[in-house]
């Protein structure tokens, strides 16, 4: 696959199979990731890759986030329901890549640079999956950056989850997209 066939035909699939991820492929995903642009060199990126019970890091992220939001006083039977709704969530894709920002410390480049150096890993990340016949979505969400799901992934510092990359075996599914010609969000200049 081409890398403008790749562009063009990659798209979100939230709804993929149980059956594991190579770990091969994984790799191949997380190479993509670490050749991402980044300012000075400074390579700003941590990956977590959770697969099987793994993936009760980010689950247990996601209840210890939904129990500290709770706003009723909620009895034991409640909690344990919540908790295990949560937990759930992670439970979506055999295998989920969370990728953090770790800005540098030498502050060199600013914050927001490191996280363009980040997101645009991610992207390498979800082209790779893609042409590797692999269904990926970014997820994100207001847990992503609780304080909560920080302590989970043990962060520090100035350190934040950027994304949880859901992978796996796509399910045949028709793929809606839609954009708004670039003709619409360009000035052209030219003197
Ligand atoms: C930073 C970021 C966060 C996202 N978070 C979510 C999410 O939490 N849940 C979700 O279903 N999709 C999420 N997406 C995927 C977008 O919904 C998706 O890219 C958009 O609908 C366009 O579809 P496409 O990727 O198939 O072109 C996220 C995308 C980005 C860039």
């Amino acid at each position: 696959m081409d890398v403008q066939e790749a562009i063009r035909s990659r798209r979100s699939i939230g709804k993929v199979k149980p059956d594991p991820v190579d770990r091969a492929l994984i790799e191949e995903i997380l190479e993509a990731g670490i050749w991402a642009p980044n300012h000075a060199h400074t390579e700003p990126w941590r990956f977590w890759v959770m697969t099987g019970e793994g993936r009760g890091l980010l689950g247990r992220g996601y209840a210890e986030v939904a129990l500290a939001e709770a706003v009723d006083q909620l009895s034991d039977e409640e909690a344990e329901k919540l908790r295990d709704a949560n937990m759930k969530k992670a439970f979506r894709a055999p295998a989920v890549i969370a990728v953090a920002v770790s800005p540098s410390e030498k502050a060199v480049v600013p914050e927001i640079e490191e996280y363009a150096a980040a997101h645009a890993a991610v992207h390498n990340m979800l082209l790779t999956a893609h042409a590797l016949g692999l269904g990926a979505i970014w997820r994100t969400g207001a847990p992503t950056y609780h304080p909560k799901m920080r302590e989970a992934f043990g962060l520090a510092g100035k350190e934040e989850l950027v994304g949880f990359i859901y992978l796996g075996y796509p399910e045949p599914l028709p793929l809606k997209a839609v954009r708004k010609p670039f003709a619409e969000k360009t000035i052209w200049v030219t003197e």
